[in-house]
């Protein structure tokens, strides 16, 4: 069992929890992600890790409400316990395994959306402690929706808030941020963009504008997390990955995002898995037993 010592709502949609699970904390690096279970009947709920601390052994995770099982877990309090948490899964941000002095001579721009912002602090803590400061954008519809202010703040080097609605920050989308910081003469060899897939869509439309390299991390529908039931299938370039083991991170420039967010749409439905069966074949569904997404 694994043991959560800490429960906090962070805004009215939003909760954080630190977790007790040494094995996770011991071995995880920014961009993975785990798996969890609250008990025997439970879904597997896929979360990215937001911090770990490897001397207290515990990881964070921070989720919204999206589906039953994540509104269930909104009422589980310190105290009381995961029945599993699986992980690290997934593969570590690029950044973070490159070779360190190559990072050091790259200009890096962050881009968090909303819960997005999440992921992005872990990556953007583990450069600062390596003497890169990157900087960050974080945009969220509302003020009130705004997370992780203050972590981030202490660890990018320049962090510009940005609300769609104006009432902190700037104000706009994310994406016209990016164009006002390349105008101000701001130049980025690359740009990691973490949110809703809307928003890496249409960053990624921006940063191709501007010729920068820009990494998206990929959160799909989710079952196994190990490369088995075909959940996450995605079609990067000429290529068919799987979010969980290929990535979560792939080159935003390639990756068809439209055909992502249709297939996450059908997903959720069985006459939608059965069609993707049908037109994807063999790589729908890798025989897994658990999503019955081959019923
Ligand atoms: P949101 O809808 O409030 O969007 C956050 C920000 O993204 C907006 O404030 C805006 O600046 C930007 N944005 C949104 N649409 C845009 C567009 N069309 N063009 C340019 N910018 C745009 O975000 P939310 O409600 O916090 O996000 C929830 C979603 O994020 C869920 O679907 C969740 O699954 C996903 N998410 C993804 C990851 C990941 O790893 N990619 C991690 C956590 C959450
Ligand atoms: Fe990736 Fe199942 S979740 S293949």
């Amino acid at each position: 069992m694994y043991q959560i010592v800490k429960s906090e709502k962070l805004n009215a949609n939003i909760y954080l929890m630190v977790v007790k699970a040494p094995r996770v904390a011991k071995h995880c690096l920014p961009g993975q992600f785990l798996i969890v279970k609250m008990d025997e009947e439970g879904e597997r709920i896929p979360l990215t890790i937001c911090d770990y601390d490897r001397e207290a052994e515990t990881i964070t995770i921070v989720f919204q409400p999206v589906g039953a099982s994540t509104e269930a877990m909104t009422a589980l309090k310190a105290g009381d316990c995961f029945m599993d948490v699986v992980g690290p899964l997934g593969n570590p941000s690029e950044l973070v395994t490159d070779d360190l002095e190559e990072t050091k001579k790259k200009k890096i721009l962050f881009v968090a959306g909303g819960v997005g912002t999440a992921p992005v602090y872990p990556q953007v803590k583990w450069l600062h402690e390596h003497g890169i400061d990157a900087d960050v954008i974080v945009g969220a519809k509302t003020k009130d929706l705004i997370i992780l202010e203050k972590e981030m703040e202490a660890v990018a080097g320049n962090l510009y808030i940005t609300t769609d609605d104006g009432s902190y920050g700037r104000s706009g989308m994310v994406t016209k941020v990016i164009e006002d910081l390349v105008a101000e003469g701001k130049q980025y060899d690359v740009c990691v963009s973490i949110g809703p897939m809307i928003m890496m869509k249409f960053c990624c439309l921006t940063t191709k504008k501007f010729n920068i390299p820009t990494i998206v991390s990929m959160n799909p529908i989710m079952v196994d997390g190990t490369g088995m039931c075909g959940a996450c299938r995605l079609s990067v370039g000429d290529e068919i990955k799987f979010a969980c083991v290929d990535g979560p991170e792939f080159d935003g420039h390639l990756v068809n995002f439209d055909e992502a967010m249709k297939r996450q749409q059908m997903y959720k439905t069985q006459e939608g898995r059965a069609l993707l069966k049908l037109r994807e074949g063999d790589t729908h569904h890798g025989g897994c037993g658990h999503c019955g997404g081959d019923k």
